[in-house]
């Protein structure tokens, strides 16, 4: 019988693995798919690298000419030296980072990945994992699956990068793109807007890697992949 074949297999995690972990007896065990794939990992710190760069160079851009008077970066935390250095990283970055944003977009979409990470999201799922996360209850055990929160941050910090990109570009080519600085509320409202998307990325950061930090097994996965192992 078939059924017999199959007598010692590997413990199933998640439906994902079914295809990869059931073997039949005798057989090595086929290896997991990775937890994240190698193209979404090479974007991420593509994306990352490119996203820190465009902060601190824009923090030097920002300075040369305040939008919020009483609001200055220190120059000892900002990228560039000067306006015109500042901007030369800002424009280098910025085609990094939209042409890395295309791809990781397209192959999220186009491979599914998109839809069964990131959904179902219900305000529910959110305000329960969220306080679960505040007594110290959020379970860390299977790292390939994103809890609610982490759901809602990820998607509200790519909508957060779109709009960035896209108030950049009406602050840049504010004459070619009128229809995408009126949508913004004009040339200023638009560097307004760019300097609160800003805000949102900045915030993201600082509590994306104090998270990282708390369960550090999720670094590795971002940066081997991970295995069934790092899934207990
Ligand atoms: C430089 C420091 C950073 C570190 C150490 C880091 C680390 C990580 C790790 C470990 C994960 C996976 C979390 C998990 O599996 O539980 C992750 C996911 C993610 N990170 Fe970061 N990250 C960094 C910077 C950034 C920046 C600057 C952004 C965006 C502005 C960003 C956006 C994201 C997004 C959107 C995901 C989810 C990706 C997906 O699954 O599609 N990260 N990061």
């Amino acid at each position: 019988m078939i059924v017999d074949e199959f007598t010692r297999i590997r413990r199933i995690d998640t439906v994902n693995d079914m295809a990869t972990t059931l073997t039949p007896a005798g057989e090595a065990p086929q290896p997991a798919s990775p937890i994240h794939p190698v193209w979404l990992r090479v974007t991420h710190w593509i994306n990352a690298f490119a996203a820190l760069i465009m902060m601190f160079s824009g923090w030097r851009i920002y300075d040369a000419s305040p939008v919020f008077p009483d609001i200055v970066i220190p120059t000892s935390i900002t990228l560039g030296g000067w306006l015109g250095g500042a901007l030369q990283w800002h424009f280098a970055a910025m085609w990094l980072l939209v042409f890395n944003g295309i791809v990781y977009l397209v192959l999220n979409v186009v491979s599914g990945r998109f839809f069964s990470k990131f959904f179902p999201l219900s305000p529910r799922a959110v305000l329960r994992d969220l306080a679960a996360a505040l007594k110290g209850k959020l379970s860390h055990a299977d790292l390939r699956q994103y809890n609610a929160v982490q759901k809602l941050a990820y998607l509200v910090v790519v909508a957060d990068l779109i709009v960035l990109v896209l108030s950049g570009l009406a602050i840049w080519k504010s004459v070619q793109f009128p229809l995408l600085r009126e949508l913004m509320g004009g040339y200023d409202r638009a560097r307004v807007v760019h300097f609160l998307a800003m805000a949102v990325m900045a915030a993201f950061v600082v509590v994306h890697i104090a998270m990282v930090a708390l369960v550090p097994r999720s670094l590795l996965t971002m940066l081997h992949g991970g295995s069934k192992g790092d899934e207990k």
